[in-house]
């Protein structure tokens, strides 16, 4: 059922904030400044027992990874990284049991995804799922692990996955840093970040009239680049598949520290750039990154906390806390994805050659 939008991608686009708030209720534990996770299956003594984190999953749950181990990272300093699923299963990887695996996905049967867990589990390790649908291949196959309830998502392109399940790391960094060593103090800034979420998804998606017509401005470009910087970089690369997935417009995702090193040589008018620009300790090298852009004559769309004088547009997104930024960042860009599908008359819900789950090689 539609309910009046005129695709799946504008729902649950639109849906965003109802689902993000669904993620967080009921899980939240003032008292203690964290949140409980029902399904986890890791007591306290295994939780600090975790020596590294190691995330995988495909296409946009491996985007949804790469920000959800920074977010381990940062909040409960565990080294941690993700990796895609498939990559990970072909390059025989050492198996360390003091190692907790996390497989990323939202209909839990992508094969390459499930190929990974089965493959560790047979070697020992210890398996957890981030999983959207409830009673999925791998949500069965693995040890435990946190549903993102987004809810059914019937559009082959990703949204409210993507964001809830970025919401669930947010709540699994939290968790695994109050077991350790964050304080009281952070995990009650984070979990205002937290409910501060919804409210600020529903300004975003106010503004979707600018959007639209920025979307038809950079709708001319044969090839986009986005770029970002530690948060901002896995924000750049899920936006750019975004792009590409529904409007065929090819994208390419760097950071933007990587710049000087390559890309800098495609700069010209015609090879619009998006810059994600939060308001972090990396804002200053970030304005760098858009000067150097604007002396090559780029075009630039930045999204960020506050208008960039170097960029011809920026969409202003609310500020959260720095770890949470990434969160909301993302979903202007998904409009803008949608919008820029919509004027050259795309195939939304179904992009040529794609389908929902690839539950194949
Ligand atoms: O169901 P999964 O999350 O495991 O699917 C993984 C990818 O196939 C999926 O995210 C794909 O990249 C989407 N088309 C992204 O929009």
């Amino acid at each position: 059922d539609l309910g009046g939008h005129d695709t799946y991608m504008h729902k649950e686009i639109t849906e965003q904030a109802d689902a993000v708030d669904r993620v967080l209720r009921g899980r939240i534990d003032d008292r203690f400044a964290t949140v409980h996770l029902g399904g986890l299956n890791l007591d306290p003594r295994e939780a600090r027992a975790v020596r590294r984190v190691k995330i995988l999953g495909c296409g946009t749950s491996y985007h949804a990874g790469l920000i959800g181990a920074q977010m381990i990272e940062e909040l409960a300093r565990i080294p941690a990284d993700a990796e895609p699923a498939s990559e990970f299963r072909y390059r025989d990887p050492v198996v360390d049991p003091d190692t907790l695996y996390i497989a990323v996905s939202q209909s839990g049967e992508t094969y390459d995804a499930l190929a990974a867990v089965q493959e560790l589990k047979r070697k020992g390790a210890r398996v957890l799922g981030v999983i959207n649908v409830v009673g999925s291949a791998i949500a069965r196959e693995a040890d435990g692990g946190v549903y993102v309830h987004a809810g059914p998502e019937v559009c082959v392109v990703s949204t409210k996955c993507f964001t809830n399940t970025v919401v669930s790391f947010g709540l699994l960094a939290l968790h695994l840093g109050r077991t350790r060593d964050l304080s009281v103090k952070d995990g009650k800034r984070i979990i205002e970040g937290l409910r501060r979420l919804p409210g600020q998804i529903a300004e975003i998606l106010e503004q979707e009239p600018q959007i639209e017509k920025l979307a038809k401005e950079f709708a001319d470009a044969r090839s986009m680049l986005f770029i970002g910087r530690v948060r901002g970089y896995p924000v750049a690369l899920e936006a750019s598949l975004k792009l590409k997935e529904v409007s065929y417009i090819h994208a390419e995702a760097y950071p933007a520290s990587e710049l000087k090193h390559g890309p800098l040589a495609l700069i010209e008018p015609a090879m619009p750039t998006v810059a994600i620009v939060p308001d972090d300790d990396l804002l200053e090298k970030n304005r760098a990154a858009l000067e150097e852009i604007k002396a090559r004559s780029g075009r630039i769309l930045a999204v960020a906390h506050q208008e960039q004088e170097k960029a011809d547009r920026t969409i202003v997104v609310p500020k959260n806390e720095d770890e949470l930024d990434p969160i909301l960042m993302g979903i202007p860009l998904q409009l803008l994805a949608y919008h820029t599908a919509l004027a050259l008359g795309r195939d939304i819900d179904k992009p040529r050659n794609l389908a929902k789950s690839v539950t194949v090689e």
